[in-house]
C-alpha cells in the first residue's frame, strides 16, 4: 500500500512523478522511498547558509575607478552611451560597440564568436556587471575597464579604426568635441592622438560601468535567509533549493564562481575549455598576460590617473607562466538564459550542455560524476540567476552647447 508521505509528496508533483507514483504503488515501498527523495526540499546546514549569503546581497555597492578620473560623472556617462553606438568611431563607419553589444540581446549577440569587420575566434562577452573586475576579455589582456575598451577599436577584426582617426573625429564633430570639452574640462588636443583616444575609453568605461542586472529569484531566496527565514517556507522552487545545494557542495563549483557575481576573477583550464573541436587550440591567458604586459594603456603606464599606483599591484605581478596555457576567466553566471551559446568559443549551446560537459571534466579533486538528476537541478538553479530581457536604449542626449 502507498504510504502517506508518499501520498502527500505524490500529489506535490502528481504531473511530472506519475509514472514513478504508479510504480509506488504497484511495487515495493523502496521505490517510494525513491520518489519521495525527488521531491524532498534539502535542508541548509550553517555553513551551508554562510556560503548562500556569500554570494549576494545584490547588487553590490561598488565604488568609482580610481584608475579612470571621469568613472561616475554624469556627462562622462552620457558621452560614453553615444559613443558606444556611434558607428563612426570604426574605420569602416558601419560598425559600433552595440553592434556586438546589443543590448536587447543583454550586451552580446547570441552569436558563436563575434563578427565585426570579420569573424573573431571569440564569444562576445555580456558587459552588465563588469565594475569591479580585476582583468577583462576571456584572456585577461587588459587590466582596466578602460583599456579593455580600447581594444576592440583598434582590432582590424571589430572596428578596424586607429588613435588618429578617433582623435581626428572627435575633434572635428562639433558635437563630440563640446562633450569632450565638458567632461575633460579642456578641447581634444590638436596634436596628441594618443591622449584623446585614452580618453575615449575612459568615457566608454563611464557608460559600461553603470550596466547592471537586476535582482532574480535567487537573490529573494538568499536575502530571506540572511532574515533567518526557514527555507522550507519560501517559494523559492525546490529543485532550484536543490541544484543551489550541489553548487555550494558537491558540484563545487563556488570554488570558482565565487561571491554575488558567482566568478573569482580568475583563470582556469576546464573540459569545457578543451571542447574546441575543430578549431587550433586558444593559447587563452597564456598571450593575454603577454599583451597585457606589452600595452602601453596597462595600468603601470603612464594613463593610469590612480595617484597611489595601488591599483597596479596585480599587474606588475603578474609573470608568464606556461601553466596559464589554455586557461580562460571564470565568466560570471548572471543572466545566462540571455546569453547563449557559452564558453571562450561559443561552442556550447545550452546550459545543460555547459553543466555536462564542465561537470564531469576532471578539473575538481575527485570525479564529480554528477547523476542525470543533479545536473537538470544545476540547471534550474543556473535559470534562476536570471532575469527578463533587457529592453533598454538610451534616450535622446539632447545637443550640447
Ligand atoms: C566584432 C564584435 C565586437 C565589437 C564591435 C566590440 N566587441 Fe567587445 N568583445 C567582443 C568579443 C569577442 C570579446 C571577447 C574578447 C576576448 O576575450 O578576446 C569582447 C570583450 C569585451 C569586453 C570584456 C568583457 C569581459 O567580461 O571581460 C568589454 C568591456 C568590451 N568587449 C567592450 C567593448 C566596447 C566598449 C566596444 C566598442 C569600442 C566593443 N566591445 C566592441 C566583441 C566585440
Ligand atoms: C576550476 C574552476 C571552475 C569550477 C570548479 C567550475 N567552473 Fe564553470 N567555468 C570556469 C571557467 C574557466 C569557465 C570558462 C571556460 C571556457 O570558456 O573555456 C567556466 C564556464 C562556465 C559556464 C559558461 C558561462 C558562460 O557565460 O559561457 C557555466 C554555466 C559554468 N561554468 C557553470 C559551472 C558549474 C555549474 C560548476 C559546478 C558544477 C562550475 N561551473 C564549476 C571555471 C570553473
Amino acid at each position: 500500500m502507498i504510504s502517506g508521505t508518499c501520498r502527500a509528496s505524490l500529489t506535490a508533483s502528481r504531473i511530472v512523478f506519475a509514472a514513478v507514483g504508479a510504480a509506488c504503488i504497484a511495487m515495493s515501498s523502496w521505490v517510494c522511498w525513491a520518489e519521495e527523495s525527488v521531491t524532498a526540499r534539502p535542508s541548509f546546514s550553517d555553513r551551508e547558509i554562510k556560503i548562500i549569503l556569500s554570494h549576494g546581497p545584490w547588487p553590490v555597492p561598488v565604488a568609482h575607478d580610481p584608475t579612470n578620473r571621469v568613472s561616475g560623472k554624469p556627462d562622462a556617462i552620457e558621452f560614453g552611451t553615444l559613443l558606444f553606438f556611434e558607428q563612426r568611431l570604426s574605420g569602416s563607419g558601419t560598425k559600433a560597440c552595440a553592434s556586438c553589444h546589443v543590448p536587447e540581446r543583454n550586451w552580446t549577440d547570441n552569436l558563436r564568436t563575434g563578427v565585426g569587420m570579420t569573424e573573431l575566434d571569440r564569444n562576445t562577452p555580456t558587459l552588465v556587471n563588469l565594475r569591479g573586475q580585476r582583468w577583462y576579455g576571456w584572456d585577461g589582456a587588459a587590466d582596466s575597464l578602460w583599456s579593455q575598451s580600447l581594444r576592440p577599436i583598434v582590432d582590424a577584426r571589430e572596428l578596424a579604426a586607429t588613435p588618429r582617426h578617433v582623435a581626428g573625429l572627435v575633434r572635428d564633430d562639433e558635437q563630440l568635441s563640446c562633450r569632450y570639452r565638458r567632461v575633460f574640462g579642456a578641447p581634444p588636443s590638436p596634436t596628441d592622438d594618443e591622449a584623446v583616444f585614452v580618453n575615449v575609453g575612459k568615457v566608454l568605461a563611464a557608460f559600461q560601468e553603470t550596466l547592471f542586472s537586476g535582482r532574480t529569484p535567487f537573490d529573494q531566496f538568499r536575502d530571506a535567509l540572511a532574515r533567518g527565514e526557514s527555507p522550507s517556507s519560501l517559494s523559492y522552487s525546490t529543485p532550484a533549493q536543490r541544484g543551489l545545494q550541489i553548487f555550494i557542495g558537491k558540484g563545487e563549483c563556488t570554488s570558482c564562481h565565487s561571491g554575488p557575481n558567482f566568478t573569482n576573477g580568475e583563470f582556469f583550464n576546464t573540459g569545457l575549455s578543451r571542447f574546441e573541436p575543430l578549431r587550433k587550440p586558444d593559447p587563452g591567458r597564456y598571450a593575454g598576460i603577454r599583451q597585457l604586459r606589452e600595452s602601453r594603456f596597462n595600468l603601470v603606464g603612464p594613463y593610469n590617473d590612480d595617484p597611489t599606483g595601488a591599483s597596479a599591484a596585480h599587474t606588475r605581478q603578474v609573470a608568464m607562466a606556461r601553466g596559464n596555457y589554455g586557461e580562460f576567466k571564470v565568466p560570471p553566471l548572471r543572466n545566462l538564459i540571455l546569453t547563449a551559446p557559452y564558453g571562450h568559443a561559443g561552442d556550447v549551446e545550452t546550459i545543460a550542455e555547459v553543466v555536462r560537459l564542465h561537470a564531469n571534466d576532471g578539473q575538481h579533486a575527485g570525479a564529480l560524476n554528477l547523476t542525470p538528476r543533479e545536473q537538470t537541478d544545476l540547471v534550474v538553479f543556473l535559470e534562476s540567476l536570471s532575469t527578463f530581457s533587457n529592453p533598454w536604449r538610451p534616450d535622446d542626449a539632447g545637443r550640447c552647447e
